[in-house]
């Protein structure tokens, strides 16, 4: 867990820390986020006579020397500095695979690869600055065909605008230390460097939302294992927030704030969060209180007041007879009240251990006028079940655009 949320840690401001240092953090960093054994991370340069890549850090092996590119023969992180793709091998030991790896270049010396991927490294403006290259052991089975490359793109965006300004400020002290050199090569990297300072104004920001969507995949992969659950809460919930007429700030803090709403479960025991037969007494009410765990992880930070008040309330049913304090009608925040209905109707459209995946329809007959479970009158908003009578399509929407990959 802590690695997979430390990276935000990472870039922070560090006004004396090394290029080179703070590459080696990034990989340690991504290496973690895709389970990956090894990598290399390059920096992309450009001078008078074209580009080339520098190697700036390798893992596990940090004294590796790397190869500075152009190289004799094309590599992976080459290619993905040129093309500014991701490109990506699950089996490394294909004959395609091993045409494009160049072991030099693309792997700690002595590394054997299962799996390989290259990494673009951009700025805030998208611009390509380096690359990095992250490999799994051959035999260890692991490959990146599961990793949530999508968050991953972004944390390149953040590690590289990281690096590249580390990098800047070196470049810029060595040529202030060079009384040969050339006035208007130093104005043109201060010059860029303020051009960085000025985007990085977005890059707080950024890290936060990335950090707490990493933090919302992580609780339910320890949950239900991978999926977009999270992912479609968010936009149903936005989507039932703009239905009502609340105004851009509330629905965007909503589409923010669902995919939280389940952080508590990480509070669980596992052995009651993953226990398929049913619950003695304790047992639920250890359950339950993944409510009250949530509300307390998150009620640490006031940007998250919205997230907090959906994790303690999203099981809290209009008829007062839900938990954890029996809340009623409209002393059940707004938020939590949305939330609920985008959870349950998801819920249903999901299949789980224990229940097989049900069709829209179905899943909108049960939040109109209830089933066994669920009585739709006690449970629900009665507002918020109108609304979805009239827009249930756009659930169906939602749940066919974000399924599972
Ligand atoms: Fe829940
Ligand atoms: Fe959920």
């Amino acid at each position: 867990m802590n690695s997979r949320l430390s990276f935000a840690e990472m870039l922070d401001h560090h006004p004396g820390q090394s290029a080179s240092g703070l590459a080696d953090k990034a990989l340690r960093q991504a290496c973690a986020l895709l389970e990956a054994d090894a990598g290399v991370l390059y920096l992309l340069r450009h001078d008078p006579d074209g580009e080339y890549l520098v190697h700036a850090g390798s893992f596990p092996t940090a004294g590796q020397t790397g190869a500075s590119i152009p190289s004799d023969r094309p590599s992976i992180a080459t290619i993905a500095a040129q093309t500014g793709s991701t490109l990506k091998f699950d089996d490394a030991t294909t004959p395609d695979a091993l045409a494009t790896i160049n072991t030099a270049v693309d792997l700690p010396s002595g590394f054997v690869a299962g799996a390989i991927a290259g990494f673009p490294l951009t700025n805030h403006a998208k611009v390509i600055v380096g690359v990095l290259v992250l490999a799994t052991e051959l035999g260890s089975g692991r490959s990146f065909s599961q990793a949530p490359l999508e968050l991953f793109v972004r944390f390149c965006r953040l590690a590289g605008a990281a690096v590249e300004r580390a990098d800047l400020l070196e470049q810029i002290n060595q040529i202030r230390l060079d009384p040969g050199a050339r006035n208007d090569r130093l104005r043109q990297q201060v010059e860029k460097l303020a051009f960085i300072e000025e985007i990085e104004g977005v890059r707080g920001d950024d890290a936060f939302r990335l950090a707490i969507s990493m933090l919302a995949r992580a609780a339910e992969i320890y949950d239900e294992g991978t999926g977009n659950h999270v992912f479609r809460v968010n936009e149903y919930s936005h989507f039932l927030g703009k239905t009502l007429g609340q105004d851009a700030k509330y629905c965007h803090q909503l589409r923010f704030s669902a995919q939280l709403h389940d952080v508590g479960k990480m509070g669980v025991a596992p052995s009651v969060l993953r226990k398929t037969s049913a619950l003695n007494p304790d047992e639920r009410r250890e359950m339950d209180n993944h409510t009250i765990y949530g509300h307390r992880i998150l009620s640490q930070s006031p940007r998250l007041a919205m997230a907090a008040d959906i994790a303690l309330n999203h099981h809290e049913k209009w008829d007062g007879s839900g938990y954890p304090s029996g809340k009623r009608a409209d002393e059940i925040p707004l938020s939590a009240r949305i939330v609920q209905i985008a959870d349950i109707y998801d819920a249903l459209r999901s299949e789980r251990p224990y229940k097989p995946a049900l069709e829209h329809e179905q899943a909108r007959h049960i939040i109109l006028h209830g089933d066994a479970r669920i009585d739709s009158a006690g449970h629900f908003d009665p507002t918020l079940v109108e609304v979805f009578a009239d827009t249930h399509q756009s659930f169906n929407q939602i749940w066919q655009n974000l399924q599972e990959a």
